[in-house]
């Protein structure tokens, strides 16, 4: 469903080529070992750009489609995993087979996402999410004041989902982002460890690349370790990144084990 080349929207548009070849693979992954990579795990993607209100016709937002994002929890759909993606505002079509819900404020992001973490065991932050929110919404359209040319608008800083997710004491496997325009290997690596998180996708942006296009090239650090992924489609590389981040779950977490949120239900329920 999507965009046609008529001209309409609707049912009918044709699946990405990278796309179909992807799911393609991942079932002929499922044939030769009974399951996909993620089968029986969680996964929980934010994607997409946050909006923060001015008042009642305004906003402050990025560029982020949330192409990206969705790709990623398509792909993790497509190795098995449950998938609940947390949407920021963006005109994409809801992925198949993922769980979606759609949210508009970093704050909205922020409480819906921890909201649907219980038991989750990968969390994968792609989303843009506005660092900065004002103080102050105006319930009625701010009018321009005779005289004065400048206007002062007070931000305050918004809530961080990724840094707040992997502080918890059942924190799933935790992946971030890291959008630079500059010095982005050592910005990212400032965030792998800033953040407390198990790795970071490195995603140079720009305003011809990154955002709001349909291919990207990301370099992934992690503790100990790092990869670089070549120019793709966002639905390639959204599987390849995938196909990653199963491995390296499965080296540090066992890759079987219930999340650990789980673990400790368990052990409560013994005692
Ligand atoms: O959506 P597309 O058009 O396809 O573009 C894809 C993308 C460029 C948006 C995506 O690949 C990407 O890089 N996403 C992260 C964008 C970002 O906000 O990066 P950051 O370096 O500012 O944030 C670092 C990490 O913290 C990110 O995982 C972000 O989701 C998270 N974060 C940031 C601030 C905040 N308040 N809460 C967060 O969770």
């Amino acid at each position: 469903s999507g965009s046609q080349a008529c001209g309409e929207t609707g049912a009918g548009r044709m699946t990405e080529p990278g796309e179909i070849a992807a799911a393609v693979a991942a079932l002929a992954r499922k044939g030769s070992t009974g399951d996909g990579l993620l089968a029986g795990k969680t996964v929980l993607v934010t994607a997409g750009p946050t909006r923060e209100a001015i008042d009642p016709v305004r906003y402050i937002t990025n560029r982020s489609s949330g192409k990206m994002g969705f790709a990623v929890a398509a792909a993790a759909a497509a190795e098995g995993a449950k998938v609940i993606l947390v949407a920021g505002p963006v005109s994409l079509p809801d992925p198949r087979d993922v769980e979606i819900h759609r949210v508009v404020s970093a704050e909205q992001m922020y409480e819906t996402t921890h909201a649907m973490l219980g038991g989750a065991h990968i969390f994968i932050a792609a989303a843009a999410v506005s660092d900065y929110r004002p103080v102050n919404v105006s319930v009625q359209k701010i009018k321009k004041v005779e005289g004065e040319e400048g206007m002062t608008l007070e931000l305050t800083r918004s809530p961080d989902i990724l840094a707040s997710v992997a502080a918890r004491p059942d924190a799933p496997f935790t992946v971030g982002f890291a959008a630079e325009t500059n010095d982005v290997r050592e910005y990212a690596l400032q965030k792998l460890e800033r953040k407390n998180v198990d790795m970071i996708i490195a995603n140079r942006v720009g305003t011809d690349c990154g955002f709001d296009c349909d291919e990207n090239t990301v370099e992934v650090y992690w503790p100990g370790g790092e990869q670089s992924f070549p120019m793709a489609s966002k639905t390639t590389l959204a599987h390849d990144l995938v196909r990653l981040i199963a491995a390296r779950y499965a080296t540090e977490r066992g890759g079987t084990e219930p999340a650990p949120s789980l673990i400790r239900m368990r052990d409560q329920s013994r005692t």
